[in-house]
């Protein structure tokens, strides 16, 4: 199997992205797979969330060019994440600046596949990238650069609002871009069917993307304390309800 590249992306803030990246990536290699996650998020949270610190990596992924030298020093930024078959590509506030030299140097739609395709490598399963809340030029290339996109979406009011922008810019890609990826899913997040508001989202989510909506993922304490220790929630509490959920979710991703 050839690597695939899987986007996790929202332009809304906080609806679960890193959460999910990070997540998903080590429920994958806990299935025997082999991922790389790339973040492409100027705040290096993936890096914390795995209990490492953030590091400018994705600074030089972004701004450097093919010749040999260049790729032996990117792939020297290649980190073990101390689990398994589980690799990060740190980012840190640094990739704003790239972001700005992509930006400058009017780079191509495909610089960042071009710039990844680098670490394609039997046995590399797949490449997860975390992106920030924001466009501005990496998130596009990020999503373009993509076989698959996961949008996670808080069941909150106004969550559509993200969510929309998201799935245009991705028509857009495709119908002028010549992109060949696809939607993987829209991911609920912060789900409490305890809420009103929860629910009623939900609802309407499911009237709208029928098909393209993915098991929701329950709001969870857990979530946000393992985060706090570097530690995923595998590692954390594997048997409560988000491991579960975050399992299933690397499960259904591998039908793909
Ligand atoms: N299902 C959940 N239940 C409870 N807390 C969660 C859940 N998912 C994520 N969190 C927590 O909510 C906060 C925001 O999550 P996360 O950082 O994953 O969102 P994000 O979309 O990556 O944010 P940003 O847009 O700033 O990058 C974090 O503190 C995280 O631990
Ligand atoms: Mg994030």
């Amino acid at each position: 199997m050839s690597t695939r590249i899987i986007c996790i992306a929202n332009q809304k803030g906080g609806v679960g992205k890193t959460t999910t990246a990070v997540s998903l990536a080590h429920g994958l290699t806990q299935k025997g797979k082999q991922v790389l996650l790339i973040d492409l998020d100027p705040q290096g949270q993936c890096a914390t969330a795995l209990g490492r610190s953030p590091e400018p990596g994705v600074f030089y992924l972004l701004t450097m060019g093919h010749t040999l030298q260049e790729t032996a020093f990117l792939k020297s930024w290649v980190r073990l994440s101390g689990r398994e078959g589980l690799y990060l590509f740190p980012g840190d506030q640094q990739t704003m600046a790239a972001q700005t030299v992509l930006n400058a140097q009017d780079q191509p739609i495909s610089a960042i596949r071009q710039s990844v395709s680098r670490f394609f490598r039997e046995g590399l399963h797949y490449i997860i990238f975390d992106t920030a809340p924001s466009v501005g030029g990496i998130q596009e290339r990020a999503v373009w650069a993509s076989d698959l996109v996961i949008v996670p979406t808080a069941t909150e009011f106004l969550s559509a609002d993200g969510l929309g922008k998201v799935l245009r810019m991705m028509s857009i890609l495709q119908e002028r871009k010549n992109w060949r990826g696809n939607l993987l899913g829209i991911l609920p997040t912060f789900f409490d069917e305890q809420t009103r508001e929860s629910k009623a989202t939900m609802e309407n989510l499911q009237e709208k993307f029928d098909a393209s909506m993915l098991q929701p993922i329950h709001r969870s304490t857990l979530l946000r304390e393992c985060a706090a220790e570097g530690k995923t929630i595998f590692e954390f509490d594997p048997l409560c309800r988000a491991a579960k959920e975050y399992q299933a979710l690397a499960q259904h991703v591998m039908k793909f």
